[in-house]
């Protein structure tokens, strides 16, 4: 299978501080793949090392695709609406209007979110602003969606709610995810693979696939 992102041997520090050491993953197309490990560990970076932010200081990194990096603490601009939070990517881009709508209502649409389109985020539930924050990467029509720890704060019902639109996303577009979660419950739901990474220094404890077995459970 066609890989999307290829991570060999990849090596992070912070001045002296070894944050990944010698990390490998594969994502490949389609796939929906895990990231989990504890606090710390570097989880965020290697996200942002995938997503061009940041630089490794060893390895290799293949991209192979558009990336959408949905962070950890993103935040809606709170004097816009929802729409003009989904679009702003899109104006910047200089995208013409009627496209710009079309790929808003259809991300929307895929999401769920359609009626809040018009609210601004402050009068939105938590799971509905965190979809608006999907749904800004989606418009990019990104090849791969790198999430992290989409489900943090939500209640159930809003993380099945969520976990249905990943599904969709991955389905109708074809979108390949990697899922930054400690929530591994929702992680097996959801993923073809999970990668398990030790503390810091971290490295790749294990890599399990689908059907996950019981040891999953006290990673
Ligand atoms: N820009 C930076 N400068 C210095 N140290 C950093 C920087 N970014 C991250 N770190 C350090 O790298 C380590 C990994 O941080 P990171 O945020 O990637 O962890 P994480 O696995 O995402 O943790 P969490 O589960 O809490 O989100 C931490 O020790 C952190 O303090
Ligand atoms: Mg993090």
């Amino acid at each position: 299978m066609a890989y999307m992102i290829r991570v060999s041997r990849l090596v992070k520090r912070f001045g002296g501080d070894l944050v990944l050491d010698h990390i490998s993953i594969e994502v490949d197309n389609g796939e929906i793949v895990g990231l989990v490990g504890p606090n710390g560990c570097g989880k965020t970076t290697l996200l942002r090392i995938l997503s061009g932010l940041e630089d490794a200081d060893e390895g290799i990194v293949e991209v192979n695709g558009s990336i959408g990096f949905v962070t950890q603490d993103d935040i809606l601009l709170p004097w816009f609406t929802l729409k003009g939070n989904i679009e702003l990517g899109l104006k910047f881009g200089n995208v013409p209007k009627e496209e710009r709508d079309r790929r808003v209502y259809e991300a929307a649409e895929i999401l769920g979110i359609t009626e809040y389109l018009d609210k601004y985020p402050r009068h939105v539930s938590g799971g509905t602003a965190r979809k608006a924050s999907i749904a800004r990467s989606l418009v990019l029509e990104p090849d791969i969606l790198l999430l992290d720890e989409p489900y943090s704060g939500l209640d159930t019902s809003s993380i099945e709610n969520l976990q249905e639109a990943l599904r969709t996303i991955s389905r109708v577009r074809g979108v390949s995810m990697l899922i930054v979660s400690h929530q591994v419950d929702e992680l097996i739901k959801i993923t073809d693979r999970i990668y398990i990474l030790t503390p810091k220094p971290s490295r790749v404890r294990k890599c399990v696939s689908k059907p996950y077995g019981i040891s999953l459970w006290r990673y």
